[in-house]
């Protein structure tokens, strides 16, 4: 086992698309989508993100996976091996990079998330104020090594799981997680929905469809949630494609995956949102919501000990499945480059994070001294890698499967070498939306994220 060299494979279609799905769902899901789909127009907002599914992120998809699959190697190889004299041979680098850097501060964010389960299965909630929440989320925050000690029990937790291998580990992990994590989420579903008063206007909130409140705007912020959820342009489906079966349809397997990731978010925001407006609170979105509406909320709430306990639990499974991606990217990048086992890879892996999570773990204590221009290094990873790095590498993935990378390729991996025949009728309109529609939106999208439009 774990020979290098040796390429693993999913077992199963269903681990496949688990896999995948759990490397997708994280915290885009629950603190971003809702919100985002609740101030955009709600249900106006869905049938965009549908159609920009559709047109640009799923043919980014893809592009990765076919690419992926087709090389059967890391991140970084796959440009060299394909064309290794082209000038963007090197590119590759760019994903693992960007992986390593998101790890750094969402295994941080990983550990807030255990940190308030933890704090829920102890009723810590119970009697606190908003003021008193707030105050024991900044000390936490602020204390700097606290919350660094609970991101290193991520990174250990997801250092086994990855050291354990592809099938052993991580599909496995996905297997049981994945099904977990939507059983729960269902139960807080119907909480919201059946047993909180005044549940209505939180549905309203994210399903009524309002298209005065799409503007260009709207469009923008669906691609880059797109984006930023189905974990493109990074590398991490390019390495998941490279353990995909040569009998699957990548087509159903990638329509199927950002279908689930689409429901679990919009699922997310029929469990947060009623009780939101249930207790006369103004949505918001990011850590503020997780960390201190939602507590708050369930201070208040029937039942809210065992509906916080639940909800944590929830918020640390979906990043655990998504750290497991992000950081097989850095593994199998260092196994295949420098030939070594994937557990002695694990652990090159695994010390470097402890010392990146620890500045930035550190960039958020009071008085750092790893603040530049006003911003901590947290969040300028988080900026650098959501605005810049992730949609550079999502244009350079699509425009090498399009137009670098042998023709053959992309419909060799799309089609299963013409044995799916409906894959075979559909690929002409599939080869036109990865090669022109999103390239195309993607640069306006990083046009206007870096300011330039
Ligand atoms: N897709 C994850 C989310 O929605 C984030 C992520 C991005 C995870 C890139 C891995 C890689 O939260």
């Amino acid at each position: 086992m774990n020979k290098i060299n040796k390429r693993d494979t999913f077992k199963s279609k269903i681990g496949t698309i688990a896999v995948l799905a759990g490397g997708c769902v994280g915290l885009g899901n629950i603190w971003r989508f809702p919100y985002i789909a609740g101030e955009n127009g709600g249900a106006a907002f869905i049938l965009i993100y549908l159609a920009v599914s559709l047109c640009i992120s799923i043919p980014a998809l893809l592009s990765e996976l076919a690419l992926g699959r087709n090389q059967r190697c890391n991140a970084f190889r796959v440009f060299r091996k394909i064309k290794d004299k082209h000038p963007w041979k090197n590119s590759g680098i760019l994903g693992i990079i960007t992986g390593f850097l998101i790890f750094s501060f969402y295994c941080i964010i990983g550990g807030w998330a255990l940190k308030y389960f933890e704090l829920a299965i102890m009723n810590d909630f119970s009697g606190k104020s908003t003021a008193e929440l707030s105050e024991s989320l900044n000390n936490f925050i602020q204390g700097g090594i606290e919350p660094y000690l609970y991101g290193i029990v991520i990174t250990t937790f997801t250092t086994i799981i990855v050291g354990i291998g592809v099938v052993k580990g991580i599909e496995r992990l996905n297997k049981i997680l994945m099904p977990l994590l939507i059983f729960l989420l269902l139960i807080l579903v119907i909480n919201s929905i059946f047993f909180l008063p005044n549940s209505r206007e939180g549905l309203l909130f994210i399903l009524k469809p309002d298209f005065s409140a799409v503007t260009w705007n709207t469009i923008f912020q669906a691609i880059g949630q797109s984006f930023f959820s189905l974990s493109l342009g990074m590398g991490a489906q390019v390495i998941y494609g490279s353990y995909i079966s040569e009998k699957d349809n990548l087509i159903k397997t990638a329509v199927s995956v950002s279908l689930i990731d689409m429901s679990i978010a919009i699922l997310c925001g029929l469990a947060i949102f009623p009780a939101v407006f249930s207790f006369n609170i103004e949505p918001t979105a990011g850590p503020t919501l997780l960390f201190l509406t939602l507590p708050n909320i369930f201070t208040q709430m029937t039942g809210g000990y065992i509906f916080a306990i639940l909800f944590f639990a929830l918020v640390v499974f979906a990043t655990v499945t998504s750290t497991v991606s992000l950081f097989e990217v850095s593994v199998s990048y260092v196994m295949e480059e420098f030939q070594i086992r994937r557990r002695t890879a694990c652990l090159w892996v695994f010390f470097a994070l402890l010392l990146l999570s620890f500045l930035v773990a550190e960039s958020q204590t009071k008085d750092s001294s790893l603040v530049f221009f006003g911003k901590s290094l947290f969040d300028w990873f988080d900026q650098i890698t959501s605005n810049f790095m992730l949609p550079l590498g999502g244009i350079i993935t699509v425009i090498f499967a399009g137009w670098i990378a042998p023709k053959t390729l992309l419909k060799d991996e799309l089609t299963n070498k013409s044995t799916l025949t409906t894959n075979t009728k559909y690929f002409s309109v599939i080869q036109i939306m990865i090669k022109y529609v999103s390239p195309f939106f993607l640069i306006l999208l990083f046009l206007e994220l870096i300011g330039l439009l």
